[in-house]
């Protein structure tokens, strides 16, 4: 089905949900619940009942803005992604997926198209882990990989609950009633940018993502003694940084080493306390982040880290205590929903390549729950998560319009 995505209008909703961020342009951070993440989710759903369609939210704030189909009974088709952003990223991540589903909806209503599933676009809430440390929160509540203890037991870092937090924006549901049965919806689709380079390398302008790579996070607390920086001599110091340190590149060798491409450990988050130049640190928190497409391959990371938390807490009389915070399974992708994407593509003549994706998405728990597919469009040089972030506005209206009409195969 031949759509006619607006562009323009396309491109200018997301540069006004860019401008909903707490630092300045070209740079964005929206962090879950903040007051800039509450105006962006009212924009939305204002675009929302312009297209005229069914709001709902539930008690996290997902929010389900439903085209009602000719069979009103039958399980719906969603697509939609994330408006959350980490601090100082970019303007595409996820936004493109959420607009884009109400653009490819909007474009189906032109063409007089009638579904008989419903569809519906999908918000979900915070993709990201930055507020309360772990990612896809809504997702994970929605597929019952998280259950209603994360409202009291999730602290952001001022304390706040997940809780007291959600229904300080006016979320005040029980989290018990987010979680949806798996004959919810018949088939979930999410376009997002590849934060990646292949696509823009082989100029591919659009992928098929089969498969979700399998991420962990873990937080690790270390405790030494601190003192005087000037009046303690080096003999017998227990500097809980350098333990740190020296765990933060046994991951770097950890991940290195397993033989595969694939795997991949970061170590994003360092906080020192007292934190004073003239201080030894004495207790050290690092969040660090592991995935691998093969889960076993990743798992052999984590091991090997618990093991140098253990050889570093004996060989500098430090207390380590690893956390773990999410070690998630690998998504696969379901075949009459790839099919639905390679056809629609076809039928636009456009080019596309099957791919993995090594972000996770909401997608990554929406699979646990209904047949899935992802859409990737190239991103400028694979950035993603910087300022410099860029999707062109021409990839965005043709992932748009290859999502519209694999909608419209699977509603129909
Ligand atoms: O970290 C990720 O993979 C995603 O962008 N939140
Ligand atoms: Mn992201
Ligand atoms: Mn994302």
């Amino acid at each position: 089905m031949k759509l006619s995505v607006n562009q323009d209008q396309l491109s200018g909703e997301l540069e006004t949900l860019a401008s909903f961020s707490s630092v300045p342009s070209p740079a964005v951070t929206r962090i879950v619940f903040s007051e800039v993440d509450l105006q962006a989710r009212a924009y939305l759903k204002s675009l929302c009942v312009a297209a005229r369609l069914a709001i709902r939210e539930d008690a996290v704030g997902n929010t389900f803005a439903r085209w009602t189909g000719s069979e009103p009974a039958l399980a719906a088709v969603a697509s939609g992604s994330h408006i959350d952003a980490i601090p100082h990223s970019g303007r595409f991540d996820g936004t493109v997926g959420v607009l884009g589903a109400l653009e490819a909806i909007r474009a189906l209503q032109r063409s007089g198209y009638q579904p008989r599933r419903s569809i519906e676009m999908v918000l979900f809430t915070s993709e990201e882990p930055t507020r309360f440390g772990i990612g896809c929160l809504g997702s994970r509540l929605l597929a019952g990989a998280l259950d209603a203890s994360a409202g009291p037991q999730l602290k952001d870092r001022d304390g706040a609950t997940l809780d007291q937090v959600r229904r300080g924006a006016g979320f005040d549901g029980r989290l018990e009633d987010v979680r949806l049965d798996a004959a919810h919806y018949h088939a979930f689709v999410e376009l997002h940018i590849e934060q990646g380079p292949l696509l823009e390398r082989d100029g591919i302008p659009l992928g098929i993502v089969t498969a979700i790579a399998a991420p962990a996070s873990l937080r690790i607390t270390i405790e030494g003694e601190g003192g005087h920086a000037g009046a303690v001599l080096m003999p017998g110091r227990r500097d809980a940084f350098l333990g740190a340190c020296e765990i933060a590149l046994a991951v770097e060798l950890a991940a290195s080493s397993t033989g595969a491409i694939d795997t991949v450990g970061t170590v994003g988050v360092c906080e020192i306390f007292p934190g004073a130049v003239n201080s030894i640190p004495s207790r050290v928190r690092v969040d660090l982040d592991v995935r691998d497409i093969d889960q076993a391959r990743r798992d052999g990371v984590l091991r090997r880290i618990e093991e140098v938390c253990r050889e570093v807490g004996a060989k500098r009389n430090l207390a380590v205590v690893s956390e773990i915070l999410n070690v998630d399974a690998p998504a696969a992708a379901t075949g009459f929903v790839v099919e639905a994407l390679e056809a629609s593509c076809r039928e636009l003549d456009v080019n596309f390549q099957h791919m993995v994706s090594r972000a996770y998405h909401d997608t990554l728990f929406m699979a646990r729950i209904t047949p899935v597919a992802m859409l990737f469009i190239p991103c400028r040089n694979g950035v993603s998560h910087m300022p410099s972030e860029f999707a062109s506005a021409e990839d965005i209206a043709r992932g748009a319009a290859v999502l519209g009409a694999a909608l419209a195969r699977l509603a129909s």
